[in-house]
């Protein structure tokens, strides 16, 4: 593990001290914050602060600072909630059993949040103010770190267009905020088989678009078709490439792998339009550590079809990191309907959960050095 950025000259602790911080005057009681941590709801409750960074095209980043959670103040003419001009990212905070606050390769969540503010026009966060970012509020919020299984820290760095201007045009003013939520499994039912429907209707991304970006946009693209695929009983959508001849590109909120019978595991290859998720790319590194053959590859809804009816895909799984690995028990599109594996989790799909969330949690060995100390 390391306890410091490698790569950075300045250590985190003295990069949380550019943050200040001015505590809440109405903190949650003790009772409170206990009793919300107890049953956490994914993205329902959130700690007591926040932690900001603001930006003009003048002055660039300043005023680093970690203030009370709570309603932001902005123009309704604020270009983001015009054009959507947004990115976000989605990391944890683990506490170990020594009382010490760890978190999973945050610095590939900074680099894929300066590349999706890259895409959407944004001024780009450097590493170390969005680690720090996350650290100070970790720091400030260290009670609210859920413990048991499944629990966690959940923070969320956003970043939005907040100039007052109507004008199609990036942005001159843009904020950059933390916020942090104490979360357990993020599906209700805990750790079971999701359904799946495959969507032909409905895309959420195309070739040169923002589907690699995490955007807001990329997300609202996925509530209609969410919505009607509940309707039918399904738990999630998958999507297509809208190639000619469609191929599997992720769930929206997760990637998506395929065990196949011979024991090798496919996943589709980033084309560009799938977000390069860092659950997606630790779990390739795990199943390449075990010897296991993994395959990045185009996956057709034809192939997909013929490898599920034939039984040649004996397990699938989606994951990310509010949904870690989670187990997929049925895939449709309208013309076939199939359960793997009895609907129940497969064996690989759970061992490489339990190899995953024990590496975040400190009970297994970090043999890649992905875990960063943040408190
Ligand atoms: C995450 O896994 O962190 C995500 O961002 C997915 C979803 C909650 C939007």
């Amino acid at each position: 593990m390391s306890s410091t950025l490698d790569k950075n000259t300045r250590s985190l602790d003295e990069l949380v001290a550019d943050f200040d911080v001015v505590t809440s005057d109405s903190p949650a009681s003790v009772a409170d914050r206990e009793a919300l941590k107890a049953k956490p709801k994914f993205g329902t409750v959130f700690t007591d602060h926040m932690s900001r960074v603001s930006w003009t095209a003048a002055d660039g980043w300043t005023n680093r600072r970690v203030e009370k959670y709570g309603p932001l103040l902005m123009d309704p003419a604020a270009a983001v909630l015009h054009y959507g001009q947004e990115v976000f990212e989605g990391l944890k905070a683990y506490k170990h059993a020594d009382g010490s606050v760890w978190s999973f390769r945050p610095e590939q969540n900074a680099m894929r949040y300066a590349r999706s503010a890259h895409r959407l026009a944004l001024p780009e966060l450097s590493a170390d103010d969005f680690l720090a970012s996350v650290a100070a509020l970790v720091r400030t919020d260290i009670d609210w770190i859920p413990t048991g299984d499944e629990a966690s820290l959940y923070l969320r760095p956003f970043m939005f267009a907040s100039e007052a201007f109507l004008g199609v045009r990036p942005s001159l003013e843009v904020e950059h905020l933390v916020i942090a939520s104490p979360v357990g499994p993020y599906f209700a039912g805990g750790v079971k088989p999701v359904s799946i429907w495959i969507s032909q209707e409905f895309a959420r991304a195309g070739k040169g678009g923002t589907g690699e970006a995490k955007c807001g946009g990329n997300y609202a693209a996925s509530l209609l078709p969410q919505r009607e695929a509940a309707k039918d009983g399904f738990d999630q959508v998958c999507f297509l490439d809208g190639a000619p001849e469609p191929a599997i590109e992720e769930l929206g909120g997760m990637n998506v792998f395929f065990v196949h019978s011979d024991g090798s595991v496919v996943t589709p290859k980033l084309s560009g339009s799938i977000l390069q998720g860092v659950t997606r790319m630790s779990i390739i590194q795990l199943l390449v550590d075990r010897g296991i053959e993994v395959h990045e590859r185009r996956v057709t809804l034809a192939d997909l079809r013929t490898d599920l009816e034939s039984g040649q895909i004996v397990e699938a799984f989606a994951c990310g990191t509010a949904a870690v690995v989670t187990p997929i028990g049925r895939l449709a599109d309208g013309t076939f309907d199939v359960t793997i594996n009895n609907g129940e989790p497969g064996a690989l799909t759970m061992d490489v959960r339990a190899e995953l969330t024990d590496i975040q949690n400190g009970r297994r060995e970090d043999r890649h050095g992905w875990m960063t100390r943040l408190a």
